[in-house]
């Protein structure tokens, strides 16, 4: 058998209303998140232990419940569980993530929905967030790789069905790069696990809010601080035929916040430097962190 990557041991989870050891959390081979990935997730960040715009994440998990006909789409509580979680795993003066995840639940596989609807299967982690290799990456910046969007047509949903953002994640680490963005009809939309942005003229551009992107939360945080530091924005396609005339490109999202990219399919981008912008919004990000938990 090949060796496994071990999960952290004394861990105390959340698992459909309780809290318990996570070794001790049994999940059935019917649930549908295993047969389907009927199920969507949701990663949020903790700055010493202050949850950061938790209640948008939430929101957006009821959005895509909605969407999914889940039937539980209200998870404001989970906020509680989470701050629970932090305790429980003296996580609370460390960085963290929090990471959901809620499935249609268990029942005889069939393709619709199963009457009487089961139970949905919640669970909640908290892992410790080492900061370094992200602010390493942040320095520096990244390379990117650009791979064809085979995802389908509903990206605004957090589901769990990653395979097309793994192999792309893989493909980009094969080549040496940390990230993929994926192209569709030509147009450069967002990563494999962050939103995409790029400066034109002075003018940050991200695609528009769609089907074919996840609504992120930091790009909305980040849209947010360009207003607060004079930046102007534009939300609108960003087409791969004219990336070249791009004077930055940068990836946003909870685990990366914002790092700048500096080389893409194997060629040097800026001279291998991020750009001011990317700076700009990093100084901006890391301040309103700071305020927060004061
Ligand atoms: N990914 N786009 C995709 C496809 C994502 O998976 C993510 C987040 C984002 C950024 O969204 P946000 O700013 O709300 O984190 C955009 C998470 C972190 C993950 O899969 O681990």
């Amino acid at each position: 058998m090949p060796k496994r990557n071990m999960p952290e041991k004394n861990t105390i989870v959340y698992f459909n209303g309780k809290f318990m050891d996570k070794e001790k959390v049994c999940i059935s081979p019917d649930d549908r998140g295993f047969l389907f990935a009927d199920g969507l997730y949701e990663v949020i960040r903790s700055y010493r232990g202050t949850l950061f715009r938790a209640k948008e994440h939430l929101n957006r998990m009821g959005y895509g419940a909605t969407h999914l006909k889940l039937g539980t789409t209200d998870f404001s509580e989970l906020e509680e569980i989470a701050r629970a979680l932090l305790i429980k795993n003296n996580l609370e003066s460390e960085d963290a993530t929090l990471y959901f995840q809620v499935t249609r639940g268990a029942a005889k596989r069939s393709h619709p929905f199963p009457q009487p609807a089961p139970a949905p299967t919640i669970y909640a982690v908290a892992s410790k967030f080492d900061p370094d290799p992200a602010d390493k990456k942040r320095q520096n910046g990244i390379h990117i790789i650009t791979t064809a969007d085979t995802r389908w047509a509903r990206c605004d949903m957090k589901t769990t069905a990653l395979t097309p953002n793994i192999l792309a994640n893989q493909e980009a680490v094969e080549q040496g790069a940390q990230e993929a963005i994926f192209i569709r009809d030509g147009v450069m939309l967002e990563g494999s696990h962050s939103n995409f942005m790029a400066v034109f003229d002075n003018v940050l551009v991200t695609a528009p809010l769609s089907n074919y992107i996840l609504g992120g939360i930091t790009r909305k945080f980040i849209l947010e601080l360009c207003q607060q530091e004079n930046i102007r924005v534009e939300e609108r396609p960003i087409f791969e035929k004219d990336i070249h005339l791009a004077t930055e490109m940068m990836i946003v999202g909870t685990t990366t916040e914002v790092t700048g990219i500096v080389g893409m399919n194997d060629i040097l981008f800026r001279e291998g430097k991020p750009g001011p912008f990317a700076r700009k919004l990093q100084a901006a990000y890391v301040h309103a962190i700071e305020s927060l938990k004061s």
